[in-house]
């Protein structure tokens, strides 16, 4: 399904408008893979952790988690509307994050924040590579997605620690006021 959101006319931009914005910013096709594909993996993640709310006995931390994936997929979409990226198949994806919900149900809330813990700084250092690549302008909405990975690393950590106030880092970065995409053009 596509998205449009109020206000905008999807991601399809005017060709001349297009050709400009990816002219004057030197941007790659490497880049803008990757700007997608990050954003559909963000989309996908949200159905994946739907999909492991009854598995641990923990279904508000795991709604929390859900709606990082969301909302880090919000904060890019100024970008992919900038570049006339996509539409998304919203229910593919959605079909491909719940497609990984069975290798993690078993596991119990203790391993499953280990993996977060373990696997997670993966993505932080994509992240990080996106930035690299990336024309001044986008950095701070790049910055936004980078952030959301690393408050559920955070989060995770302060389970395995114990801290009664986990949640804090996700409920802060929830909070966020999104930048709109006016911005970034
Ligand atoms: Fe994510």
């Amino acid at each position: 399904m596509p998205i449009t959101r109020p206000g905008t006319t999807g991601y399809f931009l005017p060709m001349t408008e297009l050709t400009t914005a990816r002219k004057r910013a030197s941007i790659s096709q490497d880049y803008l893979d990757r700007l997608l594909r990050y954003y559909e993996e963000e989309i996908s993640g949200e159905a994946y952790f739907y999909g492991l709310l009854e598995a641990f006995g923990e279904s508000e931390k795991v709604t929390l988690l859900a709606r990082m994936e969301r909302s880090a997929a919000q904060s890019i979409e100024p970008l992919l509307e900038k570049y006339a990226l996509g539409p998304v198949n919203e229910a593919q994806l959605k079909d491909l994050g719940e497609s990984e919900v069975s290798r993690h149900q078993g596991l119990s809330w203790h391993q499953f924040m280990t993996h977060i813990v373990k696997r997670y700084p993966l993505y932080l250092d994509e992240f990080y590579a996106l930035e690299a690549m990336a024309p001044a302008a986008d950095l701070p909405l790049l910055q936004a997605l980078t952030a959301h990975e690393v408050a559920v690393i955070e989060f995770a950590e302060h389970e395995l620690a114990g801290k009664p106030d986990s949640v804090q880092s996700l409920k802060l970065y929830l909070a966020l006021p999104r930048i709109k995409g006016a911005s970034v053009t």
